[in-house]
């Protein structure tokens, strides 16, 4: 069972099938937009990226009651073909949401200097796995989606503004952004709505690969309007939003959930100075 004291019970989500992508382990945010939707009704498959964490994810799906786990590498198309294959058979040709958290660049991308560090190969590997993939994924979700489907995907404030080593991963997720607003035109006219969430630093397995990363926590909480930590219940509490139906007119959105630190400009310390 789903921890009530912290993801809601109830029935937003009954009836509703749908794929989350990028489960690791229990800190993952992907695990707590599971959390959320399994306590609200949804029935589920986890994908994971290998054998190695399958050992890890199955456990976590298992206590919330999910049965399918499917291994999807986005990196690769024989992976991928086969992983929807397997969906499509599981769910019986039929999908209301698709939850995409997956990003990866090389370490070395993401420290320093980004006109210095950044190099083709590492370039192309976070544009793969980060922004192609949700294309991909997002693609051959719609598929199987009626009008009422929804797609979600994840992002984070080093898009629109620059945050010291996220480099080459900001440039990714300018163009995840850019990309949601394109497959929200057009599968809109599927009636299928598409949106990010751009939530604040977490303490992540992702995190921990970028330089400074406990860093961007602390800066995160200290510059935020409500000066505090993005819970996951926050971040799961909008994906079941626009997952749900409650979400029907919100489509091509980046939607913060970051505790208020993006509209900050300046800090108290420093205006007062
Ligand atoms: N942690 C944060 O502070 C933060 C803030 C905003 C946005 N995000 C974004 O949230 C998403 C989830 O990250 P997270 O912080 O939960 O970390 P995480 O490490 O738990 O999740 C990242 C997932 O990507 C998967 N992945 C990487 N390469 C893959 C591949 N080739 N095929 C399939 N899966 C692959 C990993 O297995 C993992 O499950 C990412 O897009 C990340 O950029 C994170």
């Amino acid at each position: 069972m789903a921890d009530e004291t912290v993801f809601p019970t109830g029935d937003l989500m009954k009836g509703k099938k749908g794929v989350v992508m990028g489960v690791a382990n229990q800190n993952s945010i992907a695990w707590g937009i599971t959390q959320q939707l399994a306590a609200q009704g949804a029935e589920i498959a986890l994908t994971y990226l290998g054998e190695g964490l399958e050992r890890r994810v199955r456990p976590l799906g298992e206590s919330v009651g999910i049965k399918t786990f499917v291994q999807a590498d986005v990196g690769d198309d024989a992976s991928m073909d086969a992983a929807f294959a397997e969906i499509e058979k599981e769910f019986g040709g039929e999908l209301d949401f698709l939850v995409h958290s997956v990003a990866f660049a090389n370490k070395d991308e993401l420290k320093g200097s980004f006109i210095d560090n950044t190099t083709r190969e590492g370039f192309l590997t976070a544009m793969n796995i980060s922004v192609f993939s949700f294309v991909d994924s997002a693609r051959r979700a719609a598929k199987l989606m009626k009008p009422g489907g929804s797609i979600i995907t994840m992002t984070y404030l080093g898009s629109e503004r620059t945050i010291p080593n996220y480099n080459t991963m900001g440039v990714a997720k300018a163009g995840l952004e850019a990309a949601t607003r394109y497959a929200a035109r057009d599968l809109g006219a599927k009636g299928i709505r598409v949106n990010a969430i751009s939530a604040g630093a977490m303490r992540t397995l992702s995190l921990a690969g970028i330089s400074g990363g406990r860093g961007m926590i602390a800066q995160g909480r200290s510059f935020s309007a409500l000066k505090e930590d993005t819970s996951m219940e926050g971040v799961a509490g909008a994906a079941l939003w626009l997952l749900s139906n409650l979400g029907m007119s919100t489509t091509g959105e980046v939607v913060h959930v970051d505790a208020g630190f993006h509209i900050i400009g300046l800090p108290e310390d420093l205006a007062e100075g």
